[in-house]
């Protein structure tokens, strides 16, 4: 009965979150200007400093050998007047926010990366590739851009840190405790971890379309997962060396030029790490 309940209560709440209307939206026409790459960064209202930081460095709009890169930050709205006010405010300054009416909480990530898939998908179908990331992940878009467009694929690709066999954690203290009321399963399905995972864009329709009938989980990369195996669309390594890194890294520029994220980065890190990257990146590295 409990999760019977439990899946029938989320049922409606993506059901209903799919009918609420957009709060902000991007200053983007994407059948005029299609990007290439849409890096949908998930934020909260209060990292304004975060979000200035990556708008300085791999979020600003540009041209990577030629193919467009646009990164939109995903917000939540918060209880706090003086936060949403000025969250308003600094959408209408850069015009590079999506947001909905969903209170913005670790546990509303699911509904987050949702908002980000839904306005893909109605948005912003033109573009070729999607990556959902963090504002405290460093991307090399420029690796990113080179290994997408050797991989030579653009349908059907989901790639990331590929997560096989993850068991949920059923100790309550834990950040990640999931009940068996919520997922009674023993294994994940295979999934990428949410610091940072990029599909080709007709993935997200598909997510988009099948998402209803996905019973809710609050961990939204084992949610996209969960959608993933239901439509029978696999994971795959985006090259044959790791690439993205859910860790920290020390910052070596030899090593970044041939990551494409790696974690726990302060805004002061991305500026220090993308100066480096753009300035300095034609420094000889050995090969590896
Ligand atoms: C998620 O957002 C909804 C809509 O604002 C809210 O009712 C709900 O309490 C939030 N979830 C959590 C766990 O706070
Ligand atoms: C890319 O894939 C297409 C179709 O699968 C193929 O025709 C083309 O030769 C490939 N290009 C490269 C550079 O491998
Ligand atoms: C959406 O899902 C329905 C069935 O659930 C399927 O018939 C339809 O082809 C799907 N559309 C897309 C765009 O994937």
């Amino acid at each position: 009965f409990l999760k019977e309940q439990h899946s029938l209560v989320y049922k409606g709440a993506i059901l209903i979150f799919k009918n609420g209307t957009f709060l902000q939206l991007p200053d983007i026409d994407c059948s005029r200007t299609p990007p290439f790459l849409v890096l949908l960064v998930t934020s909260s209202p209060g990292q304004n400093e975060a979000r200035m930081a990556v708008r300085q460095t791999w979020g600003k709009q540009r041209l990577v050998t030629g193919k467009r890169i646009m990164a939109y930050f995903l917000l939540g709205t918060t209880e706090n007047q003086n936060e949403q006010t000025s969250v308003t405010a600094e959408s209408q300054k850069y015009g590079d926010i999506i947001q909905k009416d969903f209170l913005d909480v670790y546990y509303n990530l699911t509904l987050k990366t949702m908002m980000g898939i839904e306005w893909v998908h109605k948005f912003c179908p033109q573009s070729r590739f999607v990556m959902k990331t963090d504002t405290d992940v460093f991307v090399n878009i420029f690796y990113l851009t080179e290994l997408l467009l050797r991989k030579n694929r653009t349908t059907r690709l989901f790639t990331g840190f590929l997560k096989m066999n993850e068991l949920p954690i059923r100790r309550i203290s834990s950040k990640w405790y999931v009940g068996k009321d919520e997922y009674p399963g023993s294994t994940y399905p295979p999934f990428c971890s949410g610091t940072g995972y990029v599909f080709s864009t007709d993935v997200a329709s598909q997510i988009y379309n099948i998402s209803e009938s996905v019973p809710f989980i609050k961990l939204e990369d084992v949610f996209i997962g969960l959608c993933l195996a239901k439509l029978k669309i696999n994971l795959e390594e985006l090259h044959s060396e790791q690439t993205f890194f859910p860790n920290r890294l020390e910052f070596s520029l030899c090593r970044f030029k041939k990551i494409v994220t790696c974690h726990y980065v302060k805004s002061h890190e991305q500026l220090l790490y993308w100066y480096a990257l753009e300035k300095l990146g034609d420094e000889e590295c050995p090969d590896i």
